[in-house]
């Protein structure tokens, strides 16, 4: 990681922290992961993504904690929205405190607000998606999300491995990552 996203992420950890849903700090460096990992044969423009990426599940941290785990559909729906509302003010001051131009700023709570109940046609926007969705199955992501949902890793296995992608970077990188988990579980 720059220097600059190694600072954006350490203001970013205690709002992850406070982000009960999951282990967002665990979610988020597997986010950021994926990113790079797609930004080395897709052309996205890395000095918003990384941001983007470091920044994108800010908004749990003031979201209730009853709807972070509530498991009703409605209710559910609420929490996500938002995560994304929240976001906005909270990035927009780390980001404007470190010296980012508003445009820039601007650029990158876009790609945020588009990571969930969105089909853009903006790559950017579409890497953020696909690296928040390549996070569900490296390796650490996998077995604590598992954990987390009470279900053994073969179960978990057959509930993660229809997720869907729109760049040929981030399939390529699933199915490899997806092999891998067959293996270690014992059913490939
Ligand atoms: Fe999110
Ligand atoms: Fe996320």
């Amino acid at each position: 990681m720059k220097p600059i996203h190694n600072k954006i992420w350490q203001i970013a950890l205690p709002y992850l922290k406070k982000g009960k849903k999951k282990d967002f700090v665990l979610h988020t460096s597997m986010v950021v992961k994926g990113m790079e990992l797609l930004l080395k044969k897709e052309k996205g423009n890395k000095n918003i993504l990384m941001p983007a990426a470091i920044l994108h599940d800010t908004g749990w941290a003031n979201v209730p904690i009853c709807l972070q785990k509530a498991k009703d559909a409605s209710r559910a729906r609420k929490a996500m929205e938002l995560h994304l509302q929240y976001s906005i003010p909270v990035n927009r001051e780390i980001l404007s405190n470190l010296g980012f131009a508003n445009g820039e700023i601007k650029k990158i709570i876009d790609i945020i607000l588009s990571h969930k109940f969105k089909n853009p046609r903006d790559l950017n926007k579409r890497l953020l998606i696909d690296a928040d969705t390549l996070s569900d199955i490296f390796k650490e992501q996998f077995y604590s999300d598992a954990r987390m949902y009470g279900l053994l890793p073969e179960e978990f296995y057959h509930v993660r491995k229809d997720n869907r992608f729109y760049t040929e970077t981030a399939k390529d990188i699933f199915h490899a990552e997806l092999n891998r988990r067959a293996k270690e579980i014992g059913i490939a």
